[in-house]
């Protein structure tokens, strides 16, 4: 990239199940020229994030698709490089809605200021953004953990599970994660410091996912779907609650299974246990419980009550690859793109 162009990536053809490298193109475009009330961006760190793949696919869903053509959205930590906006001063660094680009224009009031001395700024892509708000308000609007509860959650490795665990364990209740591999479940068992963690691979996975659980399950924090839920389903107790916040097992599609209808089974369950099962989108709950969630989770950060872990990779050519290894595990926490500076 010469220091004249800016570079995008354009969503090239929709994917039919997994995406492949050739659904995604990396165009050079020009530095855009902000006018007043804007200002220009260059981003230093790309987020990707699982929601990405429903935004592939022509279908009506909470947020609208990417057009063909069109650049993928994500959102960025952004150096300020130049300003015509009075609220914003050149070297600002900035959370924004930039898409998978090099540079971008903003005019938004929602540009969110960073403070790198608060906490790392890659942190605002992570366990104190959107996806540790999800955890928290997913946690404190539908799970309500009680001391002595059990909470589980799967894809325990992540910023919405590596929170939704310690958040759980910070109330009281015991944590039990699930995740993909044995380096991952040591990582959440011994540094995030839940009391079990149960590999999803493990031929054995629901007999040990029972042993791990032998009080039942009282808060099922629901990101993967497909057979983890299978597995958690007759372990959940009466009034067990399941925020649903994610599917990710389902995001390229399902396949043909073994022909069981699980509905029927599923709604009995529903109906004999009184089970509380509500999907959500995190920004449902943003008016009223974002402040708190900064304030509540940047503290124990601050004080290392809570952890995290970012995985990163360097360039926004290697976004493609990398986004389409969240969607088999091949990412190892927050999964951030570096972009070359
Ligand atoms: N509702 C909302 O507002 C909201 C907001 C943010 C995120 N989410 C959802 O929360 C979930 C976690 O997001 P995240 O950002 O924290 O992602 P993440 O954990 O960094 O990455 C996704 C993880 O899911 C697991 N996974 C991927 N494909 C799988 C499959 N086919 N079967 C089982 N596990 C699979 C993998 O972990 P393992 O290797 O450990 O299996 C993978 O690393 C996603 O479902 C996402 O869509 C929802």
């Amino acid at each position: 990239m010469t220091e004249a162009q800016a570079r995008h990536i354009v969503l090239a053809a929709r994917p039919h199940g997994k995406p492949q490298l050739t659904d995604f193109r990396l165009e050079d475009t020009a530095i855009p020229t902000p006018r007043a009330g804007q200002v220009l961006l260059r981003v230093q760190y790309l987020s990707l994030d699982p929601y990405m793949r429903g935004r592939m696919d022509d279908r009506q869903s909470y947020a609208k698709p990417v057009p063909l053509g069109g650049v993928m959205d994500g959102e960025s930590v952004a150096t300020v490089i130049a300003s015509h906006h009075p609220g914003y001063a050149e070297g600002d660094i900035v959370l924004a809605q930039t898409g998978w680009r090099t540079h971008a224009l903003s005019e938004r009031a929602d540009l969110r200021k960073l403070d790198p001395a608060v906490a790392p700024v890659t942190t605002g892509l992570g366990v104190l953004g959107m996806p540790g708000f999800t955890a928290d308000g997913g946690l404190r609007v539908i799970g309500k953990p009680a001391p002595g509860e059990t909470v589980v959650v799967a894809a325990a490795s992540g910023p919405v599970g590596s929170l939704v665990g310690q958040l759980a364990k910070l109330a009281g209740a015991r944590a039990v994660g699930i995740a993909g591999g044995p380096e991952k479940c040591a990582y959440v068992q011994d540094e995030l410091r839940f009391d079990a963690a149960i590999d999803h691979r493990d031929a054995a996975f629901a007999a040990k996912l029972t042993a791990a659980c032998l009080d039942g399950i009282d808060v099922y924090f629901e990101n993967v779907g497909g057979a983890i839920w299978q597995a958690v389903l007759p372990l959940l107790n009466t009034f067990a609650r399941a925020p649903v916040s994610g599917l990710i097992a389902q995001y390229n599609g399902v396949g043909k299974g073994d022909g069981t209808d699980r509905l029927p089974a599923t709604m009995r369950e529903v109906l004999s246990k009184s089970l509380t099962v509500r999907g959500f989108i995190n920004n449902e709950f943003a008016a009223e419980h974002y402040p708190a969630f900064l304030r509540e989770v940047g503290d124990g950060i601050a004080d290392g009550r809570i952890r995290y872990r970012e995985d990163f990779v360097d360039g926004l050519e290697q976004a493609p690859a990398a986004f389409i290894g969240v969607l088999e595990g091949r990412n190892f926490g927050k999964l951030i793109v570096r972009m070359d500076t």
